[in-house]
Order: structure tokens, then sequence, then C-alpha cells
């Protein structure tokens, strides 16, 4: 539009310039016509008075004066006539503009002097007029006085006035109908073409097609279209190798692998990408305090922990809140942008929300609301209706944002968490051809505990508009089954673990989340020189090592963690200044009271812990309460003798499997809760109830008493365990099952 106002603007500026031009002509030229005619008329008046006025003006015959100049009243417009004697003196004036006459103009005196007539335009009142003044002599040329003839000239200004009016229509017109034509041309000649050429270019790209484009012209565009269709030629081709190699070597892989999943989507999504949903964005652009300037951090989570590896795998779009508060600096002009950056393996499309929206649908109804009532950890669920609404809203304009951008053809959908209930069904809504999979990755209740949601059919309603919805365990699986059962005229298969309601089928099914994988690189130098200065830093030579890493949260066990410690040093005093816990603290949903109450407890119980067990310069707890970034966890995760997962309650907890994963000398202990997803399959972990602290302490004991082989084997089986169920195979599944209820 703005080259389009380049263009068209100069033209429409040298038309207005001739039409002004024009128009100041014409107008000179009637004004002048009509004051010449006028004056003629006004000489032709005097003249032919001038016999009658030297008669009245030689007998003084004020009778015959009185009913000359009367003679003009009957005329139409304003016009009269002054009879002045040989001293300037009116004698006679047309009672119409006897105000004229009585005003004492300084050219009758002139005239009485040169006795020459005299015509021009004169102000009268609010009227410019014309006086033509002759002057009256006698046979031997004595002057005997004067006749004034007046002539309103307003008509002359409203036809002055009548030729801008059409003037200016004629030349809006003209501008109107050069604008409407120009946009035309450009529309067939530039417009037109170039959207046939990338609806052809979308089309061919996702197979719909395979007749080549319209445009035959040889010019410019031409020459565009035959390198837009080479390009889309050679994608195809690539992608068509890409799709026969990934076949030929899902036949022979067995491991999953960042190629294998690769391979899997190709031959399972064929050219479709895949539109990954979430609330929490997997890059985040947020200005750094102290520097001022924007920087790019990964959000701590464990849907941004697992899902960014296969993203970076298969590419496709992630579409989630852009909550950075420097994130609008970096999309382009849809809202999007290519990461990681630098490296652009896949698109993140970014959702904005505004301070209200976010307040309802994030930190209330998703947050105050949906996480304590999934959570077993005592804390109340709050349901407000502002939030609920809110709630809602967000939904859709979420559902509005990746309808935008699904493809013709076959759709799929991945959404992740408790963020998007309705998601799914506000897009079938529009689109019922989309395969859609929702990931719950926190834990789902028993049907008591969700019944007491006010808004629970609503909320049962919109998941089971998803074709797939996956748990990290079967438990939350057989809750989830249980509440639609209960809660839902709906029916439920327990062979095929699906919900059927109203005739349409959700498969529900448990596939437990991971981390990318545990045949990482060795310690590197560089990682080997992190170590060094952290051990430097915080006086850890020869000190055993326990590590958290956690979002600072009620339901990770924060509290019971540090009791456990502070009991651990209180009944096994040996370990002073020969054990330190350093807990990795993140910052998390701060603007919720709760959570602002949780962070001032923990903080209190690591300052009171600290103060009692501390000798010298040695204090048990090391508690570092800020955002770490991948890069600087993982020096933590590789000197770490022990890493303590303790929540209360937890879908999965990613910290446990990472830990395992980076120790690829197999020489660590996890301390992991019952109570997370993650103890199904960790089960050479130490096990916790993280409620009895006595049992939490003394677990700290064996962890580090354990004898170095018995560490080694339980980690090996730890790894070998996150080798085969990495996020891959997890992703793979999840596409395996998604793509086989819906035939491509
Ligand atoms: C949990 C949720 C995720 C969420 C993460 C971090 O792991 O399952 O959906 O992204 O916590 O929480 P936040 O509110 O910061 O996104």
């Amino acid at each position: 539009m703005k080259r389009m106002l380049l263009f068209i603007l100069p033209v429409l500026l040298l038309v207005s310039i001739a039409f002004t031009v024009f128009g100041v002509f014409q107008v000179r030229y009637e004004e002048e016509k009509q004051l010449d005619e006028i004056k003629r008329k006004a000489i032709a008046v005097n003249e032919s008075l001038e016999f009658s006025a030297r008669h009245i003006l030689e007998n003084n015959d004020l009778k015959n004066a009185n009913r000359l100049v009367e003679s003009f009243q009957r005329r139409e417009r304003l016009q009269g006539c002054v009879i002045y004697d040989k001293e300037g003196r009116v004698l006679a004036v047309t009672e119409r503009i006897s105000d004229w006459g009585r005003t004492a103009k300084p050219y009758t005196s002139e005239i009485l002097v040169s006795k020459t007539p005299r015509g021009a335009m004169e102000k009268f009142g609010d009227y410019t007029a014309y006086s033509y003044v002759l002057p009256i002599k006698d046979a031997n040329g004595e002057l005997l006085g004067m006749v004034e003839v007046v002539y309103d000239t307003s008509h002359v200004l409203t036809t002055i006035a009548a030729i801008w009016k059409r003037v200016s229509i004629t030349l809006i017109s003209l501008l109107v109908v050069i604008v409407l034509i120009m946009l035309l041309i450009q529309r067939q000649i530039f417009v037109l073409p170039v959207i046939r050429l990338t609806e052809w270019f979308q089309h061919f790209q996702r197979g719909e097609t395979d007749v080549s484009h319209s445009i035959k012209e040889e010019d410019e565009l031409g020459k565009l279209a035959s390198e837009v269709e080479q390009v889309a030629l050679s994608l195809r081709i690539a992608r068509k190798a890409v799709s026969e190699k990934a076949s030929e070597r899902l036949e022979k892989e067995e491991l999953w692998t960042e190629a294998k999943l690769r391979d899997i989507i190709h031959v399972r999504l064929g050219e479709n990408a895949l539109y990954m949903v979430s609330n929490r964005e997997p890059y985040m652009h947020v200005i750094n305090e102290i520097t001022g300037k924007p920087e790019c951090i990964r959000p701590a989570g464990g849907v941004v922990t697992a899902i960014d590896p296969i993203m970076r795998a298969c590419g496709g779009m992630w579409i989630a809140h852009g909550a950075g508060n420097a994130d609008r600096q970096f999309v382009n002009s849809k809202d999007k942008l290519g990461v990681p950056p630098e490296d652009d393996k896949y698109i993140l499309k970014r959702v904005w929300l505004s301070k209200d929206e976010e307040e309802g649908y994030y930190y209330g109804f998703s947050n105050e609301g949906l996480w304590p009532l999934c959570h077993i950890t005592h804390t109340r669920p709050v349901f407000r209706e502002p939030d609920w609404q809110a709630y809602k809203k967000v939904n859709q304009k979420f559902a509005d944002s990746v309808l935008l951008e699904l493809p013709v053809k076959n759709p799929f959908v991945f959404i992740h968490d408790y963020h998007f209930t309705l998601l799914a069904g506000m897009i079938k809504e529009k689109r019922p051809d989309t395969t859609i999979a929702l990931f719950w990755h926190i834990p789902w209740p028993n049907p008591e505990v969700f019944a007491t949601c006010p808004y629970q059919e609503q909320i049962l309603e919109g998941m089971l508009a998803c074709d797939l919805i996956g748990f990290h365990v079967q438990m939350h699986c057989n809750n989830f089954l249980d509440t639609a059962n209960r809660l839902l005229e709906s029916r439920v298969d327990t062979e095929a673990f699906k919900v059927i309601r109203f005739g349409k089928e959700t498969l529900i099914k448990a596939f437990p989340i991971s981390v990318d994988d545990c045949t990482g690189h060795d310690s590197s130098m560089e990682d080997l020189q992190q170590i060094n200065n952290l051990c430097k830093e915080y006086n850890l030579e020869n000190t055993i090592i326990a590590m958290g890493v956690d979002r600072i949260d009620y339901t990770k066990g924060l509290s019971e963690r540090i009791l456990a410690v502070d009991r651990f040093f209180e009944k096994y005093p040996q370990y002073k200044k020969k054990f330190v816990f350093i807990q990795l603290a993140a910052p998390s949903r701060t603007h919720i009271k709760r959570y602002h109450d949780f962070a001032g407890e923990v903080d209190e119980l690591v300052e009171k812990a600290n103060w009692k067990h501390s000798e010298g310069d040695w204090k048990p707890i090391i508690y570092l309460k800020r955002h770490f970034s991948q890069e600087e966890i993982r020096p933590y995760y590789l000197m770490a003798d022990i890493c303590i997962v303790s929540s209360l309650h937890d879908g999965m907890n990613l910290v446990a499997k990472e830990y395992v994963a980076a120790k690829k000398d197999s020489n660590g202990v996890l301390i992991l809760s019952r109570f997370t997803g993650a103890a199904k399959e960790l089960t050479q972990a130490i096990h916790i109830n993280p409620y009895s602290i006595e049992e939490f302490a003394d677990s700290i004991k064996s962890a580090i008493e354990m004898p170095a082989e018995e560490k080694r084997s339980r980690m090996a089986h730890m790894r070998n365990v996150i080798r085969i169920n990495n996020v891959y195979r997890w992703a793979g599944n999840i596409i395996t099952e998604l793509t086989s209820l819906k035939k491509i």
C-alpha cells in the first residue's frame, strides 16, 4: 500500500496543480468579463441620463431630480443613482442607496476639480459595488454638478464561487477515477498474478497440485514465477527423497533418535508440518535489568525442556504466548521468528495477550484454579467467573491464531497442558478435519476432586474434542477415564481406553515424557573449567555436593527439602563442613500471592537452617535464586554427587531425568519423591516420601554412604531406561498413534 501511495500521490498532485491553475485562469477571465460588462452598462446608463441631469441642475429642479433617482428603485439588483450639485452636495439619491449618498467620498471633490468621468470599484457596507461618476457641464463647459450610477457586483462573486465549486467537484471526481483506475491496473498487472502464484506455491508445496502455475508472461513477473517454480520443485523433490530414505531407515533403526523421529514425521505426516501450541514459549526475549539490553532466555519448565528438542529435530511451528517484555522487537509482521536464535530450526509464532487477559487466563484460571486442582498439595483451587471468561477468550484467541496457519489438507495440531482445555473444540468447530492431540503435563485428579471445578463439563467437553489425550502415567489416564465416565454423559471403552461421546472417540493413553538423550558428549574442557570456577566460588573442594533445580513452586517440596537437610545435620553432625546442598531456584508465577508467600517461606527456612548449622565460612545450604540457563545448570549436574527431587506431586519431573542423562560417568545418586511420574520409571533412585522429614533426612545419608559400585549400577540402570525411553520415543509414539487415528 505504501508503495502504491508513492506511485499514485505524484500523479494526483500533478493533476491537482493543473486543475488549480486552470481554475485560476477561468476565474480571472470570468471576473474581468463580468466587471467589463458592468462598467459598460454604467457608462451607457450615465450617458443616457446626461441630458435630463443637465436640465435638472440648470433649473435646480428638485422634483424631477427625485423622480429621476427613484426610477432606479424599481430595478432588480442593488443599483441606484445620486445627483450632486456643483459644490458636491447630494441633491437627490435613490432610496435604497441613501446610505451611500450620505457617506462622504473623496473622489467627488477630485471630480469637481478635474471635471472628468470616473469609474471604479467601491466598498459599500458589506457589498462591493461599481460606481461611475459623470460630471455635467453647461454649453460653456462650466460644471453644473455630477451624476453617479452605482452597480451591485455581488453576482460577480457568486459566479466566481460557482466556477470554483464546479472546478473542485470535477477535480475530486477526476482524482477518484484516477485512483480507482490505478488500483485496478495495479491489481490486474501485479496483485492478482502474485496472489495466483502464492496460492499455486502453497498448493504445490502441499502436494495438492502438479500442474504448473498460470503465469506465462516473459517479463519480470514471469521470471520471478519461474524461479518460484524451481524452488517449489526442488523442495518437493528434497522432501520426497527425505521421506523415502526415512522409511528405509525406520525399518533398520531400533533406538529412538532425533533422526528417527524426523523420519517418522516425514513418513507419517508427509508434507504436513506439525503445529505445537503451548502457553509458555520456548525462547523468550527479555530486557536484562543490569545491561538494559534485550536477551533471549529459555524459560524453566518441563514443557519447554521436552518439546524444544523435538521441534529442533522436526521443524514446524510452535504457537505460544509472547510473554517476554522485549518479545515484540524480534518478530516479523506476522508475529513470527525463527528459533533457536541464529539457528532457525523451526518457527515460533507469538500470540499477544493484554494484562487483563494474562491475569485472568494465566495467573487466575490456569494457575490459581486448574494447577492446584490437579496437584495434591493441599492448596485450595480458586475459581473466579471473570478468570473463566478470560480463559475462554484467550483459548479462542489461540484458536484463531492456529486456524490462520493450518494447511488446507489434514492438519495436525499438538496442544500442551492445562492452559488450553477448550482449544481443540474451538479449532474443530472451524476445521473438523484437524487431527488434534492434547498432552497433559501435570497430574489428573480423581473424579471427586475434579467435580469441585464449577466448569467441569465445559472443560471435559473441550478436551474430548481431541482425538488423543496423553498423560505421563497410567494412573492419570485412569483418573481421567473415571472422571469422564462419572461427570459427563459419555461411554468409556475400558478395553480400548477410549471415551466416546456423541459418536466422537478420544483415545486416552500414557506416554511418559523424557529428555533428549543420555548418549551426549563427555565432560568437556569447558565443563571442567566451569566446575572448577564453581568449586572456587563456593569453596566446594573436597565437599559432598547435593543439588536441586526447581521453579519456586509449592508443588516441588522445597520446604520439605530444606527441613530434611536441616534434620540431616541435626541427626548426623559428622557431615558438617563435609556436605553442602545447592538449590538453584527459578522465581515463578510470583504475581500470585501463594507463590510470593511461598518464596518468602523458603527464604526463611534456608536462612534459619544456615544460621543453625553454619560453622566459620561454611554453610550447609547455598540457595541461588534466579533464572539459570540449561548451559549454566549443566556443571551443577556434573559436579553433584546427589540430586534431590522432592515434589509433593508431579506429572513427571524432568529434572530427575536430566540429572541421570548428564551423568555419563554413572557417578551420582538420585533421591526421588515417589509422588512424581518419574518414580515409576526410575526405580533405581532412592524413593522418598517428602512429607516424612525423618525418612528424607536418612535418605541423604544413604545416598552419601552408598557403595560406589551400587551407585554406578543404579545410575547405569536409570541411564538405560532414559536411553530407551527418550523424548524422541515419546514424540514418535504420540505421532504414530495420532496419525493412525486418522488416515492421511
Ligand atoms: C509446568 C507446566 C508447564 C509450564 C511449566 C512452567 O511444567 O506443566 O506447562 O510451562 O510448569 O510454568 P510457567 O507457568 O512458568 O509456564
